[in-house]
């Protein structure tokens, strides 16, 4: 019997290409497609806005039917009269559940980009009263939408295909009463360079923009800041007079979808607070 000296088994795998060359500008996204889990709302909204108007497809998700088909018809007004059908999507659900990514990921037949503004923050209150129901609210809010991305864009973006997570500056300027939310937007910085590590080999990239007080229905919920005077007055006190604009926000996110050699990077855009 004879014996086989070499094996399929044993032969090194085949290494992958490189991540592929591309324009890095924003207008380099022209025909891609990205799905915005929160993109119905504040930042997440804008970027599809700004993507939109340099010609990418664009598929909105959030939980709210009413405010998703809003959010559906002001994205489209940002592309040209002669829009194809498909050119924006709007999938209602929970961007936590596995379900509702796959749902967009099938909507838009091939999806190259996923940005997740989506996370709201719970579990506030003193160490000391935190109970185990407000730490799984917590972390729930943030994480668990965030695996659940990492998870599909893991399998099923191309090479070149880039994740953009968020978090906000009180993770490194905390406040009192705030550690489990703190805590869980922290941990997605540390997801954002564990995943870029993880899926390097398959060419994906993975980011995350660390906002400052950036205008949008968030901040504007916020006790005290439910006009345009008091969120003027508000921002007069920081570095550069005011806070961000949901655009300025935006436009951070389009950079790091568009630049094919920036993975693993939390960017800050916070008008310089963290600073002073
Ligand atoms: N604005 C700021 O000053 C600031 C500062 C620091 C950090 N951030 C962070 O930046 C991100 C975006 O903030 P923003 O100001 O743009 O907030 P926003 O205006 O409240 O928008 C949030 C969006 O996320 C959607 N959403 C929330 N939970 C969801 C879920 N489980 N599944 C799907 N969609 C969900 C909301 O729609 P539905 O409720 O209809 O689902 C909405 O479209 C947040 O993570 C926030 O914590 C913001």
């Amino acid at each position: 019997m004879s014996t086989p000296t070499s094996s399929p088994a044993s032969s090194p795998a085949p290494e992958p290409a490189p991540v592929p060359v591309r324009n890095p500008l924003p207008g380099g996204l022209a025909g891609a497609t990205a799905v915005l889990v929160g993109g119905t709302s504040g930042i997440g909204l804008a970027t599809g806005v700004l993507l939109r108007s340099v010609g990418a497809r664009v598929v909105l998700v959030g939980r709210d039917a009413d405010r998703l088909k809003a959010a559906v018809s002001r994205v489209r007004g940002a592309g040209p009269d002669e829009d194809a059908d498909d050119a924006v999507l709007g999938v209602a659900g929970d961007g936590a559940d596995d379900r509702t990514l796959a749902e967009a990921f099938d909507r838009a037949g091939q999806v190259d980009h996923v940005l997740v503004t989506a996370g709201g923050i719970g579990g506030v209150g003193p160490v000391t009263g935190l109970t185990a129901d407000d730490l799984g609210a917590a972390f729930d809010s943030r994480l668990r939408g965030a695996f659940a991305a990492a998870r599909t864009v893991a399998t099923r973006l191309p090479a070149g295909g880039s994740l953009t997570f968020s978090s906000g500056i009180l993770v490194v300027r905390p406040r009192a009463g705030m550690s489990a939310p703190l805590t869980a937007a922290g941990a997605v910085e540390i997801l954002t360079r564990a995943l870029a590590v993880e899926l390097a080999p398959a060419r994906l990239r993975v980011n995350t923009v660390r906002f400052g007080r950036i205008d949008t229905p968030l901040l504007r919920s916020q006790p005290g800041l439910d006009s345009d005077a008091a969120v003027a007055a508000a921002g007069a006190s920081a570095p550069l007079g005011r806070f961000g604009t949901a655009e300025e926000a935006a436009a951070s996110v389009l950079f790091l979808m568009a630049n094919p050699y920036v993975t693993g990077q939390v960017v800050t855009v916070d008008g310089g607070e963290t600073l002073v």
